[in-house]
């Protein structure tokens, strides 16, 4: 258990992969639990709240903004404020790898639509709760792609190449608010989404272990103490950074 005061927490896509062992871990720590997601947030919840957390579910698509400014008043409405955003909805693991040249338009437009309008769209809706609290919190999923600048994703690397962006960004405009802004970068990890695609053994040797300290895959696990760092009281006076969390595979 947390010796820290309890916070509430969006996380969305939340329903399942990455998203669904942040919330679990957060959960554990004694959090409040917000799943937005476009499928399977109520299940998620209930699967929470049956190992005794406090957890709702909330059917969301984060490039809407209504469905955003409604996932804000359910958690107020549950938990009666919102403390941390977790932006991890992201598109990848549904993803066809090609070339540049043969992506198409609607391809990249959509790409960029879910993985960076929905953060600024989530940012957005949750301000005025994160204003609220006094010690808010906003921390983006982003990737080490546009470290490594892997080919045949080349929309899914600018987007998270905007992520970063957006966090340094939006870190300096709301630090005089105590709220601070910060992005995890994920290596490439079995996810439940990315074994579903099979993508672990479509991507490539190059994107799952080689040149990696750490010579084994990456799973979700892996991911969630980093994001209790963020959330937590101690990390306050760090804004604006984006952690590497890939077994040593780019260093920041
Ligand atoms: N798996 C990896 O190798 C990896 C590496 C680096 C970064 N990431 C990032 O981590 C995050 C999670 O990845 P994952 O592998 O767990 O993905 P996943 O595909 O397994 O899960 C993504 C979740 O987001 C939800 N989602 C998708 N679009 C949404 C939308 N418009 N609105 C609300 N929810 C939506 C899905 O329903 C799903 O529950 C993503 O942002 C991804 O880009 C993943």
């Amino acid at each position: 258990m947390n010796s820290e005061q309890p916070k509430t927490i969006i996380v969305t896509g939340g329903a399942s992969g990455i998203g669904y062992a942040f919330c679990e871990h957060l959960a554990d720590l004694g959090h409040s639990i917000v799943i937005a997601d476009l499928k399977g947030a109520s299940e998620a919840a209930d699967k929470l709240r049956v190992a005794g957390a406090k957890a709702i579910g909330v059917t969301c698509d984060v490039v809407s903004e209504d469905d955003v400014k409604a996932m804000a008043a359910a958690a107020v409405e549950a938990f009666g404020g919102i403390d941390v955003l977790v932006n991890n909805a992201g598109l990848f693991t549904t993803l066809a790898l090609k070339p540049f040249d043969q992506i198409t338009n609607a391809e990249w437009m959509r790409v960029m639509e879910v993985n960076t309008l929905g953060p600024f769209n989530c940012a957005k809706a949750v301000l005025p709760q994160l204003l609220r609290s006094g010690r808010g919190r906003i921390v983006n999923i982003a990737s080490t792609v546009p470290i490594k600048g892997p080919p045949n994703m080349a929309h899914y690397v600018a987007s998270k190449g905007a992520v970063i962006a957006f966090t340094r960004s939006l870190a300096r405009e709301l630090a005089k608010d105590k709220i601070t802004v910060n992005s995890i970068a994920p290596g490439f990890t079995l996810s439940d989404g990315v074994l579903q695609a099979d993508l672990q053994n479509r991507i490539g040797d190059n994107a799952r272990t080689t040149g990696r300290c750490i010579q084994r895959d990456q799973v979700p696990a892996d991911l969630v103490a980093a994001l209790a760092y963020f959330v937590g009281d101690g990390a306050g006076f760090v804004t604006g950074q984006t952690l590497a969390v890939d077994g040593g595979g780019v260093f920041l």
